[in-house]
């Protein structure tokens, strides 16, 4: 019977890195028409075992079935042959191209004439039948994260997948996209397709998953009906332990005013006004949560802070030191440290060492620079003090920044930017892509932080983060701060209708 195949088996998959078993024996298998959840915790393998399926590495041992038929997957060209897609965690579109010319680059069958129009009928025929709008002309620069997501995804459909590998696909998207995109997920398994979820969000596999594999340090530890499991045997299968999720807030009292935002206002990099007459305040011993669907101003927010994007309007202080259109470096130079939402393209250099990316910051000051050389040993010798403070799991100190899973970049991010002593800490979307371990951990950090002193803004649009971890709640709509709330008296309710840009606080109260 053609059902009782399915449409995907990875058998025995091996595959070793140096210092590292990423896939230890691993037995996966999908069926058509059902969407299938791959969880499991920083590091645990699932990235790999899809780049295998998806051609980019090459298993040391296994074998792999596509309907029962032995196959090997040579390169992601192969895989798209056999009808397999990936969007990966780290989106790989080409900045400065259009939305159209995306979808159609690296195609072999580029229709010939009129290519852009015959892929804007495409683009309407996905955006009617799986809910995925985007505009063909815009580049992909301007887009956020969430909407070069469905670049991505269309692009698979566009080239024929049947078995769709979505890397960890919510993470970037709010509330109401990830249902859009949970029902786009349903639909596709509804028309005989086949969806494989990376995740680590155990409610998203509740909610949109048929079956769910489980990995942990490169094995199985179970394949499951996900109705027939729930949240706490999932957590537990995926740490090994029981996972208690419990941050203590301890009180702060606030010092001295750190950072002053004054009547910002800025334009986004479409020229557009995205930050109206912004201003706020971040103390000593105190986290501010910026809440808000992204694309509100909060990227350009932080940019500014960050000395990254010119203001139009008003002023920053750092210290009650006017920062306002200054560069990057004298943000830094006052205190001001950065973990950036795209981690992979503006926290770090890929190619570089985890040692190097820890100095990149401070390469050019003692103990790291003595006159034109750096100390190598110094360097050594930092790094592994920070692999080994932020338990940072990677074969060595020189390994590529690139290899490293999620998790582990955004440790060596906020190492390098903790170990600066900042007067400030900006973080955009600190845990995004974290798995319940390591968003706890960093999360932690960050009270811990606060508790010794240090001013924290942070952008999430994580509703739990922004209510686990903040003091003061800003909500941003519309490039406009809606309102100030205090974290105590703040309820979801009121920060939801204001993220909707429905009340403001006055209204709300
Ligand atoms: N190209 C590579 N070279 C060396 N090591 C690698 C490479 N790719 C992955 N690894 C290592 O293999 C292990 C599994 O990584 P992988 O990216 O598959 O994990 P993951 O489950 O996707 O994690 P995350 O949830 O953080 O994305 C990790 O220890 C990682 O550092
Ligand atoms: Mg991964």
């Amino acid at each position: 019977m053609e059902t009782s195949v399915p449409l995907v088996l990875m058998k025995d998959i091996v595959k070793r890195f140096p210092g590292v078993v990423a896939n230890a024996g691993i037995t996966f298998e999908a069926r058509a028409g059902e969407v299938h959840a791959l969880l499991g915790e920083n590091g645990a393998g699932k990235t790999t075992l899809m780049n295998i399926l998806y051609g980019i590495y090459q298993p040391d041992e296994g074998e792999i079935y596509i309907r029962g038929h032995r196959v090997t997957i040579h390169s992601p060209r192969d895989a798209l042959r056999l009808g397999i897609g990936m969007v990966h965690q780290h989106f790989m579109l080409v900045h400065p191209h259009t939305v159209a010319e995306n979808v159609i680059l690296g195609l072999d069958d580029v229709p010939f004439h009129h290519p852009t129009r015959v892929v804007r009928e495409k683009l309407a025929e996905f955006s009617e039948r799986y809910g995925l709008r985007v505009d063909p002309d815009a580049y992909i620069w301007q887009l956020s994260a969430g909407e070069q997501q469905r670049v991505e995804i269309i692009k698979a459909l566009y080239r024929g997948a049947e078995v769709l590998i979505l890397d960890e696909p919510t993470t970037m998207l709010t509330p109401q996209e990830a249902r859009e995109l949970f029902a786009t997920m349903r639909r596709m398994a509804e028309e005989g397709r086949t969806v494989i979820f990376i995740t680590h969000k155990l409610e998203e596999v509740m909610e949109v998953s048929d079956r769910v594999t489980v990995l942990r340090r490169g094995k199985v530890v179970g394949t499951l009906n996900t109705r027939d499991t729930n949240e706490r045997e999932l957590a537990r299968l995926m740490v090994g332990r029981e996972v208690i999720f419990h941050l203590e807030k301890k009180p702060v009292t606030p010092g001295r005013e750190v950072l002053r935002v004054e009547n910002v206002s800025a334009l986004n990099d479409k020229g557009v006004p995205a930050l109206r007459n912004v201003s706020l305040t971040v103390r000593e011993g105190e986290i501010l949560g910026i809440a808000g669907v992204a694309g509100n101003g909060q990227r350009e927010l932080v940019e500014a802070i960050t000395g990254l994007r010119m203001v139009t309007e008003g002023h920053v202080f750092i210290d009650g030191v006017e920062v306002t259109n200054k560069s990057a470096r004298e943000a830094l130079l006052r205190g001001v440290a950065h973990v950036p939402e795209e981690r992979m393209h503006m926290g770090m250099v890929p190619n570089m060492s985890i040692a190097e990316n820890l100095i990149l910051k401070g390469y050019d000051r003692a103990p790291f620079s003595r006159g034109l050389f750096l100390d190598r040993q110094a360097i050594l010798s930092h790094a592994n003090r920070i692999i080994r403070e932020f338990q940072i799991a990677a074969p060595s100190p020189w390994t590529p920044a690139k290899l490293l899973s999620g998790g582990n970049i955004q440790r060596v991010i906020l190492g390098r930017e903790l170990s600066l002593n900042p007067r400030l800490l900006v973080a955009s979307h600190p845990t995004y892509g974290l798995d319940v371990g390591a968003t706890e951990y960093i999360r932690r950090l960050l009270l811990e932080q606060r508790e010794q002193g240090m001013a924290i803004l942070l952008v999430s649009e994580d509703l739990e983060e922004i209510f686990a971890l903040s003091d003061r709640i800003a909500v941003m709509f519309g490039g406009r701060i809606m309102g100030i709330l205090d974290a105590k008296e703040a309820t979801v309710e009121t920060v939801g209708a204001m993220m909707a840009g429905l009340t403001t606080v006055a209204e709300a109260a």
